[in-house]
């Protein structure tokens, strides 16, 4: 037992509507569709992942879908998490057609990707979804405490996951918390970092005191209290070295050592700069501008 509703040593968690998710999954966002995206899903299928994510934006399925299909792993011991593309009208025949692409007959869970125009009005399709045995479970991504409490009152099923960019530096412990209170899974994207802090010196002496590399320590910071990862790698050893964070434990010194590196002072909020919203796509230009004027 790895933290509340975490179950069995590889890990999975138990969504609230009974399906198992297992805590480590592999990301392909950026991945080319074709023969980068199949191998590295082959590759996390050797070194013993059971679950990916993709999603529509991604234009990648249909790789996804191909190393699935080549590999000795049964379809029903994978995973398969894909997102609905809300700039786009309808998520049943979205659906559809991810799954014609992924060569499926269901996923496992269908996310709204963000809450452009509001929280609520995809959430109707995406429950269609779910009656008609498309998706076995449904949930969200990018949604704030508050986006999430609105879909909760409106829907007939809530959210089983709400899926955002966690990691010590972006801790949003009031959006977990709020998370745990609703039964809702905190799923974590960028759980590690996308890359921008994995040099880190507070978080190389963790490491270090743990004999681990930076990204498993990030990894398992999650892990160990239950939130689900999706990291991200092209590359074989590096996808290997993903998988090795249920060997080892952090202990309550060196958890706090990483909370201690939250940089949203504890916020609900699921992302800084929303870039769907013309006041979110101005934040993140000013931020890089100022990154790039830093050097
Ligand atoms: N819902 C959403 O809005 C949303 C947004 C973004 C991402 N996602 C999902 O989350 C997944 C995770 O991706 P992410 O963008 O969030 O990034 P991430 O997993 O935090 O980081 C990926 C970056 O870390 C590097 N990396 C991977 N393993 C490493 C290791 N062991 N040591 C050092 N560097 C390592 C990768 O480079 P290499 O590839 O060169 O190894 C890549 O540059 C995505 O693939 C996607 O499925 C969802």
């Amino acid at each position: 037992m790895i933290g509340a509703g975490v179950e069995g040593g590889a890990g999975s968690r138990r969504l609230a509507d009974g399906t198992t998710m297992p805590l480590l999954g592999l990301g392909v966002y950026l991945v080319p569709d074709g023969e980068e995206t199949e191998n590295a899903v082959r590759w996390a299928l050797e070194a013993g992942y059971r679950h990916v994510d993709t999603a529509q934006a991604y234009g990648n399925e249909a790789s996804v879908g191909r190393a699935l299909r080549e590999g000795d792993v049964r379809r029903e011991e994978v995973f398969v998490t894909t997102k609905f593309n809300p700039r786009l009208e309808d998520p049943v025949a979205e659906l559809e057609r991810s799954l014609e692409r992924l060569g499926l007959d269901a996923v496992d869970l269908y996310i709204v990707h963000w809450p452009q125009g509001g929280p609520t009005w995809a959430w109707p399709g995406m429950e269609r979804a779910r009656e008609r045995g498309l998706a076995r479970a449904i949930g969200v991504s990018n949604f704030s405490a508050e986006e999430l409490e609105v879909v909760i009152a409106a829907g007939e099923f809530k959210p089983a996951v709400n899926q955002v960019k966690f990691n010590p530096f972006y801790f949003r412990r009031g959006l977990h918390d709020a998370c745990e209170r609703h039964g809702v899974a905190l799923e974590a994207w960028g759980s590690l970092t996308q890359g921008n802090e994995i040099g880190d010196s507070a978080l190389a002496a963790v490491a270090e005191r743990a004999g681990r590399t930076p990204a498993q320590v990030l990894l398992r910071w999650a892990v160990q209290r239950g939130v689900p990862v999706i990291p991200k790698s092209r590359r074989r050893e590096r996808i290997a070295e993903n998988a090795q964070i249920f060997d080892f434990a952090l202990s309550e010194g060196e958890m706090s050592a990483l909370d201690g590196l939250d940089r949203t002072e504890g916020t609900d909020v699921a992302l800084e700069n929303p870039w769907w919203t013309t006041t979110g796509r101005a934040r993140g230009l000013a931020g890089r501008l100022v990154r790039s004027l830093r050097g």
